[in-house]
């Protein structure tokens, strides 16, 4: 006799490998409601080149803020034909002196190459605490495994282009800074659970727009 649990797992990866191969691709319709695992396909019949090519990471991003660095996102919000595809990319252009704060993709993995610039210091915090870092140059390429803090620091002679790819269509992205003052927690329990001193968080809070 076949139990009925070996059935329910069986028929639940025939549907699932089913699902992933029934069509090439799946290009976001935008007009439709996302669903937690992404886009609506759109209309195959409605589907053109150019749901596959974006331009516009050829242009360096305003770089006019307090990192001096800008961001240009190949996402599937704004590039359709990544929807299902769990690829992406991305443009970082980072002035002189200028930094990428640190941050984590919980849900991807990024892998980076560096288009322009040298003496770039890449680096992420293992969840041990330990400290991976190393100056980049043009055509190094540097892995950011999946939901660790890393960062960047521009301290060559020229602006900075970082190419980057992503291990999901839609990376999500959080930044310490702003977890931390950009919200409505409040300032005695930030320092309860952080071990900051209350002006310090203060200061931060008005940086960054947090309240309470
Ligand atoms: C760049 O961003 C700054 C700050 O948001 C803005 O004032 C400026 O107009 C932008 N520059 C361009 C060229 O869009």
């Amino acid at each position: 006799m076949i139990s009925p649990i070996f059935l329910f797992v069986f028929f639940f990866i025939l549907s699932y490998s089913y699902a992933s191969h029934v069509q090439d691709f799946c290009v976001a319709d935008y007009s439709a409601p996302q669903g937690p695992v992404g886009y609506t396909c759109k209309d195959p019949s409605k589907v053109t080149v150019d749901d596959f090519v974006l331009s516009g990471l050829g242009v360096p991003a305003n770089t006019s803020n307090m990192y001096k660095f800008g961001f240009t996102a190949a996402f599937a919000f704004d590039f359709s034909g990544l929807n299902g595809l769990g690829v992406s990319m991305g443009r970082a252009d980072i002035e002189v002196g200028g930094i990428v704060p640190i941050h984590s993709h919980p849900g991807a993995t990024e892998l980076v190459v560096i288009g322009e610039g040298s003496s770039i210091i890449g680096g992420f915090i293992a969840s041990n605490n330990k400290v991976y870092q190393k100056p980049l140059n043009k055509g190094d390429t540097m892995v950011l495994p999946q939901g660790l803090y890393h960062f960047f620091v521009n301290q060559g002679k020229i602006p900075a282009v970082i190419y980057a790819a992503f291990s999901s269509e839609s990376p999500t992205v959080q930044l310490l800074d702003t977890s931390l003052f950009k919200n409505d927690l409040a300032t005695d329990i930030l320092a309860k659970t952080t071990l900051l001193d209350v002006a310090q968080i203060e200061k931060l809070k008005k940086l960054f727009g947090g309240t309470n």
